[in-house]
């Protein structure tokens, strides 16, 4: 049995010796050439590898990030379980983000960064926290972790996911039906969907138009997930009044993309959340752990629904 680690040397280097603290009987290995394939059982990674096939006996593949749509689950043997990252680092990095991006488009930051530049001294109107309603489209690991730092500024908040959700404080939403009402009470809208068939594009013309006049948005889930000229349209005829994107399709952007200079807009290179090895390391020995003893590692992705 052994563990191909097929990701960064200084990364490994942090799985290399929890694994071999917490799971010495399992061989840790960064390249295939130190092991016989057949006896490859697990494989850590952030795209399946041209060569997969001939890991006859691979039982899980392990996504290095939260998201798992830069694999095909459908190219995976059945019998190999894709399994996405959930662990501290990722969760801390994406509350911190969030609340950043939320705090800045609250208090008009790229406004008043503006008015330095050009050195003008001017109090804009702000509202108060308990009239700015957050609305969460996602309410899976993340979407509650970043609810949880948010709830203590007074924000409303009210989340938006597939199946129905309790959130105590929380106003939950679920299923495409319920869209439209969600939209329409929220002025900062945060994704933080994984990319399936069904959120590719979703963040589009018809969705801005049913969220307040003057709603914002936080786009961290995936670049494909957006229109970018429909978002562009909807700063420029004041339906939005702001955006903080992380992500977006393709990545990098080409130099002349008016997202880069757009003055409401707000561009990160997916940053916003990264995986932390040592975090990381004892989250996937648990769950090789879990499934020596039988049980399902923790964030199994569904192949039916694609996340
Ligand atoms: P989870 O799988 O834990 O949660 C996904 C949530 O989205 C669930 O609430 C799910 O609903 C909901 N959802 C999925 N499809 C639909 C749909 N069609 N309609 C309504 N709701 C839907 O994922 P995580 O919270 O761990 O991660 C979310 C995404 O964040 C990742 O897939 C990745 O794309 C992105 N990400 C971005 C990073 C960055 O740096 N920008 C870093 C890390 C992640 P239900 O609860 O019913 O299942
Ligand atoms: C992830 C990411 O999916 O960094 O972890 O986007």
């Amino acid at each position: 049995m052994a563990f191909w680690f097929n990701s960064d040397r200084e990364r490994g280097r942090i799985f290399a010796e929890a694994f071999a603290r917490d799971l010495p009987d399992l061989p840790f290995v960064m390249d295939t050439a130190e092991c016989d394939p057949d006896d490859i059982r697990y494989l850590l990674t952030w795209t399946a590898p041209p060569d997969l096939d001939r890991l006859k006996n691979l039982e899980i593949v392990f996504s290095i990030g939260a998201g798992v749509d830069q694999f095909r689950v459908e190219t995976l043997p059945p019998r190999v379980k894709l399994v996405r990252m959930v662990e501290d680092g990722i969760v801390r990095m994406m509350q911190e983000y969030v609340a950043l991006a939320v705090l800045a488009l609250h208090r008009n930051l790229k406004a008043y960064m503006g008015q330095q530049s050009e050195g003008r001294w001017q109090a804009l109107p702000v509202r108060q926290a308990a009239q700015r309603r957050i609305g969460v489209l996602g309410l899976g690991v993340l979407g509650q972790a970043l609810i949880d730092r948010l709830m203590p500024f007074g924000f409303p908040i009210s989340g938006w996911s597939r199946s129905r959700r309790e959130i105590n404080g929380v106003t939950c939403y679920h299923g495409t039906e319920s869209l439209t009402a969600f939209l329409g009470e929220t002025d900062i809208l945060v994704c933080l969907l994984p990319l399936t068939e069904e959120t590719r594009g979703i963040l589009d013309a018809g969705l801005f138009s049913a969220l307040p006049i003057g709603a914002a948005l936080v786009h961290v889930g995936r670049g494909a997930q957006l229109d970018h000229e429909a978002l562009i349209h909807a700063l420029d005829m004041h339906q939005l009044s702001g955006a903080v994107i992380d992500v977006t399709e393709p990545e990098p952007l080409p130099p002349e993309h008016p997202f880069w200079r757009h003055p409401r807009i707000m561009l990160t290179p997916h940053i916003a959340s990264v995986t932390q090895p040592d975090t990381a390391a004892r989250a996937v020995i648990e769950n090789v752990k879990r499934h020596r003893a039988g049980l399902d590692p923790i964030g199994l992705v569904d192949r039916g629904r694609g996340y």
